[in-house]
């Protein structure tokens, strides 16, 4: 029996964050080469992803998407096949609507030639955007037909459904066959957004799992204020620190949530390639299980200070400890609340994700002091005292 697509969370690289309409044959080419000579091929990032603005204002005379002549002048099937030599798997754009949200062609009407037309240029991944939808057309519907056209369109294809959470997306999108949601707004490169989409998802993780799974939306990780977007914050894209973007990837991946990168992975500094490469922190996103977390909150800090805490297919436990406030805060995480009471002649052993070392074993609770938008991660095993 062959596997089916996104078992666990799928990893990758998508255009928009950092390069929006500013896209070419060569970006993706030279992005597919530093996937394998920087080592995030070899840590799991697999998808190289084309966002919108990649095609032709106008379909050709067989109503066929039609690459953009400049930006890609060999066609899709030359970099497709490029990414291919690279041993990564090539991703591109549409939308459920009749227009992109750029104003490029969309799909709609259009799902079951263009699922072929993907497939024939060697296509393994589609991101379904939501723009321009006729108002009078059902979401839930589309979706359901651009899954059954990639369905049976001869290749493997991963859907990657983007609706931004609307239309109560939770309720029916499992049920698509999408491997994927994008289950909120458009992500940019500062805290206070990126803190908002975390309180917006952390009560919506029982809604994923295998095959299909909660895309908080792109990262942001290492993009430092590059954003194409110059448009948000009123001129003022931001960017974040290196805590900050090390807590972003930590919930990502808390949450089981897809990671895909969006900075320029050509100019990455060495502290980006530690926080996107840090294999414990990766392990714990794709555990084979994707089980979601549950919360603990700090009991006098509740709303900006709490524990995410997941079942792991090994007999551990993710444990991920959040300050989300503006000041250094106290997280005491009772082991009691996990079900671990004292009674059970049981501690926890603690291996920490950062320092990549055990960090001892630890009885009835345990404590620490967090920075202001830092977190700490910890795999736990119970063990006999
Ligand atoms: C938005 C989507 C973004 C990006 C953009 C392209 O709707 O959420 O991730 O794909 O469209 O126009």
């Amino acid at each position: 029996m062959k596997t089916p697509l996104a078992l666990v969370p799928p990893m990758g690289w998508n255009s928009w964050n950092s390069f929006g309409w500013n896209i070419n044959d060569e970006l993706i080419r030279s992005t597919a080469d530093l996937f394998v000579e920087s080592g995030l091929r070899d840590a799991g990032y697999e998808y190289i992803i084309i966002d919108d603005c990649w095609s032709e204002k106008q379909r050709d005379e067989k109503g066929r998407l039609v690459p953009d002549r400049n930006k890609f002048p060999g066609g899709m099937k030359a970099v497709a096949d490029y990414v291919h030599s690279k041993g990564l798997k090539f991703g591109m754009y549409s939308c459920a609507g009749t227009h992109t949200c750029a104003g490029h062609p969309g799909s709609f009407e259009h799902e079951f030639t263009d699922a072929e037309t993907f497939a024939e240029w060697g296509v393994d991944y589609l991101k379904y955007d939501y723009c321009y939808k006729p108002l009078a057309a059902d979401g839930a519907n589309l979706y359901r037909r651009m899954s059954m056209a990639l369905r049976s369109c001869g290749r493997d294809i991963l859907f990657s459904a983007c609706n931004w959470g609307a239309d109560n997306v939770y309720d029916w999108i499992r049920s698509s066959g999408a491997q994927m949601f994008r289950s909120t707004g458009d992500i940019q490169d500062n805290w206070f957004n990126i803190k908002g989409i975390m309180e917006s998802q952390i009560d919506k993780s029982p809604y994923s799992g295998n095959f299909c799974h909660n895309d908080m939306d792109m990262l942001v990780v290492g993009m430092h204020g590059n954003s194409h977007n110059t448009e948000v914050l009123g001129g003022v894209v931001g960017g974040c620190t290196d805590t900050e973007y090390k807590t972003h990837f930590a919930f990502w991946a808390m949450m089981a949530a897809p990671l895909i990168i969006g900075c320029d992975v050509r100019n990455m500094t060495d502290v980006t390639a530690e926080i996107l490469m840090n294999r414990d922190i990766i392990s714990i996103d794709r555990d084979m299980e994707c089980r979601a977390p549950y919360v603990i909150r700090q009991w006098n800090n509740p709303d900006n200070v709490f524990a995410l805490v997941r079942p792991l297919s090994t007999g551990e436990y993710a444990i991920g400890l959040f300050n989300l406030s503006d000041k250094k805060a106290e997280m005491s995480l009772q082991f009691y609340d996990i079900g671990l009471p004292v009674s059970s002649g049981r501690g926890l052993e603690l291996y920490d994700c950062y320092v990549h070392a055990a960090a001892g074993v630890f009885t009835e609770r345990y404590v620490t002091q967090l920075e202001s938008h830092d977190c700490a991660v910890f795999r736990a095993k119970p063990v006999k005292l």
